[in-house]
Order: structure tokens, then sequence, then C-alpha cells
């Protein structure tokens, strides 16, 4: 879907839909005064009955609006504009996406939000933007009727005296990142039947080649002797063979390399561990992490954006079999420590405990993983907060600063000393799960955390936000693609 840019009057725009957003509890200004003019003052009358008060995620269609060029008018509340942040701006784009795209549209034009305080004109553009097309999409990826119909054009309607580069810059960025969430979406949603390590790194190959990325996949051939021996303990108990795909962008020649490792369990049966049929159900989303790190890398890449990257995919299918790994098994991890296996079920330590080893000898500065890692972290934030466990505080903050910038909700939880008593075990170096239910995303990164030496290291636990179970106003259900804005916005910071 390509994005274009105009500057005119609002209600000279022809299309099919107009999006036009009215802040809360204020009188109307600036553009859409203007327009109100136009429309012989309908919007004032319909904010002073209380028709639309602006509130955020708020809806009203107007057909045949009169003194308008667009066939149909649709108001968006924006919340009230001291508020304005990047998720509020966002999800207005989204809303507005998913009320539209319900049916065919051919033209849909969105008016941009004028002068919400903190963010300028391109990083509005950028937000809208990536939040219309957020709300076009939808998980029926194998449906012979579509249920959702992205518009056939969408642009982005600025006022004649805006800046034309900073809202062509920020169209541009809407539609590169929007990309970039969309195969993050895509990926988890393509059913495991389909996605499985060989076929997620023959696509990581044709996004790299398509982005100018380098890019290496390990066979199983390569991970032996790379002596990844946790992460094919887990891949044994499958019929299909693993791969780990390494991505390196070189945006920055001589500046420090930041890592980014993604959980690839392209199906978690559990193992042995057998999960039952319930929380077996949405399992093909367990390798959200990975897709989070290759979406985000060819927006990167596609960006230019100064900086050096290096990928890190940990792609395994965690099945039950007669050669699986056993409960009471011992693993011998990459770095040397050697890893008592308690419940076959909390694979994605196992295999990101390599990765992240390789990631450290592949000389990352500083490295952060993504991992629908614990149904814990759901426990404790929730569906739509991921956790971020980290050893080193500065970097967290960096890691933060970056997911408020991009709209993506997240939450530090604690790293204290006193947690990695969790994984003591009789026989190895660690065991494999904290064995009690409290602190169970805590546990899981104290694990992890053995893996990175001294890097600067954050893990997100995306088990919450990374999959939708239903449908809400800002989206429809399946993959979300969360993490993929975070790790752009982190790119952009890293490299500056
Ligand atoms: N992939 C799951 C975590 C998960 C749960 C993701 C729900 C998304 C939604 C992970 O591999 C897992 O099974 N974790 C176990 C760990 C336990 C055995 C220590 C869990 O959370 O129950
Ligand atoms: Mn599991
Ligand atoms: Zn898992």
């Amino acid at each position: 879907m390509q994005i274009t840019t105009q500057l005119a009057p609002w209600h000279e725009v022809k299309a099919d839909w107009l999006v036009v957003g009215i802040w809360e509890n204020e009188p109307l200004a600036g553009s859409v005064a203007e327009l109100d003019g136009k429309m012989e003052r309908q919007l004032t009358r319909l904010v002073e009955r209380g028709d639309i008060v602006g509130k955020a995620k708020e809806t009203v269609p107007l057909y045949e609006p009169r003194g308008v060029a667009a066939q149909r008018l649709l108001l968006v509340g924006l919340g009230p504009r001291a508020k304005a942040d990047p998720a509020a701006l966002f999800s207005f784009g989204a809303v507005a996406a998913r009320t539209i795209t319900e049916k065919a549209c051919d033209r849909l034009a969105c008016a941009l939000p004028e002068s919400a305080p903190q963010l300028d004109s391109e990083t509005i553009a950028a937000l809208v933007g990536g939040g219309l097309r957020h709300g076009s999409e939808s998980a029926g990826l194998r449906k012979n009727k579509p249920d959702r119909f992205a518009p056939k054009e969408l642009s982005l309607v600025a006022g004649p005296q805006a800046d034309r580069t900073s809202v062509e810059r920020g169209t541009r960025r809407a539609e590169i990142e929007g990309r970039a969430v969309s195969l993050a979406r895509e990926l988890v949603n393509l059913p495991p039947c389909d996605l499985y390590p060989e076929t997620f790194a023959d696509r990581a190959r044709l996004v790299a080649q398509q982005t100018g990325v380098e890019c290496i996949v390990l066979d199983e051939r390569d991970l032996a002797a790379e002596r990844m021996n946790s992460l094919l303990a887990v891949a044994r108990g499958s019929d299909r063979p693993p791969r780990l795909v390494v991505l390196r962008y070189h945006g920055h020649p001589g500046a420090a390399t930041l890592g980014l490792v993604g959980k690839g369990v392209t199906f978690d049966s559990g193992g042995l561990s057998l999960k039952t049929t319930e929380q077996m159900l949405d399992m093909k989303c367990d390798m959200a992490g990975a897709a989070a790190v290759l979406a985000a890398i060819q927006a990167v890449a596609e960006q230019k954006i100064a900086v050096n990257i290096l990928g890190v995919m940990a792609l395994v299918e965690n099945l039950p079999s007669g050669k699986a790994m056993k409960l009471g098994d011992v693993l011998h991890a990459r770095n040397g420590k050697t890893i008592e296996v308690l419940n076959t079920d909390a694979e994605g330590r196992l295999i990101l405990a390599d990765a992240l080893s390789y990631a450290v000898d592949q000389k990352a500065h500083h490295l952060v993983d993504l991992a629908t890692l614990t149904g814990a972290c759901i426990v404790a934030l929730g569906m739509d907060v991921a956790g971020v466990m980290s050893n080193d505080e500065p970097w967290s903050a960096r890691v933060q600063a970056a997911a408020k910038v991009a709209g993506e909700k997240l939450w530090p939880l604690p790293m204290d000393p006193h947690y990695g008593e969790m994984i003591k075990s009789d026989v190895a170096d660690m065991r494999n799960t904290g064995g009690s239910r409290w602190a169970g995303a805590i546990s899981a990164a104290k694990f992890l955390e053995e893996f990175v030496a001294s890097t600067p290291w954050a893990h997100l636990d995306i088990a919450g936000p990374a999959w939708a179970e239903k449908d809400n106003s800002v989206r429809g259900s399946g993959g979300t693609g969360y993490g993929v804005r975070t790790l752009i916005e982190l790119a952009r910071g890293y490299g500056a």
C-alpha cells in the first residue's frame, strides 16, 4: 500500500472517505475550523449538541457532507490535546482505518491533526500513517473472501501552509515502518504448517536480499559445529530441522553494534511437558520475537539509518517424539554452562541461551532480546504490556524511552540477585525453571542473564502483547507486530 502526501485545504480533498480528527473539550481550530466554515458550521453544531465530543476512539461518520469534495467524512476523536502522545496519534489512524476498511474503499484520505504539543509534523505523519495501515489489516491470510479491504489509495493530508518536506518524510516513514509491522504480523499469523524454521529462514534471506542486508543461515550441522547444544536439544523432538539466521546491517562504519536476538519457536507444543489444547491453541505465535527482529532490520535498512545491527533469529519447533529431550536431561550450552531440563515447555530460554552467547561472541556491544517467553509475564502485566528485564539500568532506560516514542507499552521488572536462587540445580549449573509459580518472568530472565556475559542487555518478554486473542477498536486479532517500532526507534537513537 503506497501512501501519498497532499498539502491542500481539506474541503478540496477528493476521496471516498476523508478522516478528520477532533480534539476533546476545545473549540474547533486551524484547518478543522476552516473546513467547518465551508460546511456551514455543521461541525460546530455537532460539537454543540454533543454528537461528537472528541473522546479518544470516538467515531462519527457523515455521509454526503455539504461543502466538501470528499464523499464521506469520518470524524475521529483524538482525546485531549495536552495528553496527545505517540500512542494516541497512532490509535487515531488505526481506529479510522478499522471503521472504514470493513467495506471496500478506493481512496482514503486522512487529515493530519495539527499542533499536538511535543510532536512535530514528521512524527505525526509517521504515526497516523502507521496507524492507518495497522487498522487496515486482518489475520485472514487464508480466506477466500477477504474480511477487510485495504484502501487502493491512501493519502495523508496536511494544510496548505504545512512544511512539505517534513510531512513527506513522515509519510515515507509510515510506509516503511508500516510495511515492517505488517511483515511481523504476517509471519506470526502464518500457519505453522507453512512457517517452520526452514521456510522462516528462507523468508529472512529474501528480506535480506531485497534490503541489502548480509544474511547467513546456520543449519543443524553448523549449529553442532557452533556447540549450540541447548538449542539443538529443543529442536531434536521435531522432524523439522532448526535454523539460526544471522543478519548484519552496516550503516555506520566503525561505530558500535546493536545486537537484536529473537525467539523463533515456530510452534510450541511444550514438548514432552505437553501443553493442553487450550494452552497450545495460539502457539504459532511463539516466533513473534524473531519476526520483530527481522521486520525491524528491514525497516532500518530501508531507511538507511546510520547504525550497525547484528540480528540473530533462533528458529526451532518444540515437539514431543522419541527423540525429544527428556526431563532430567543435562544440556551443555554453547558458553560451557550446564543446564538441567526440568520442563521441556521452558524451551525459549534454552534456544536463547545459545543465541545470546553467539551474539556476545559476534561482538554486539549492547543486546536486546525479544521473546514470547512466559505466561507469568502475562499474569504480571496483562495482555497489552511487555516486561523488560535487564542487567544494566541505563541500557534498560534507553529501551524504555524508545518504546515510549514508538507508542508501545513496556514496564520494568526487578532483577535483584536473590532471584537467581530460583534457578539453582542440584546436578548442573542451573535448571530451566524457577521451580514454583512465583516470579516466573524474572526467573526466566535470570536464566538468560547467564548467557550475556557482561554485555549490557535488555530482555523483552512479549508473551502478552505479541498476540491478540480478540480484535478491538485499533487492530484485528492475531499477531500485533509488537516490538518492531520500539526496535526501530532504538536503532535510530543508537546510531545518533
Ligand atoms: N511460549 C511459552 C510462553 C507463552 C505463554 C507465550 C502464553 C505466549 C502466551 C513458553 O515457551 C512457555 O511455555 N513458558 C512456560 C514456562 C514454564 C514451563 C516455566 C510458561 O509460561 O508456562
Ligand atoms: Mn514453551
Ligand atoms: Zn515457547
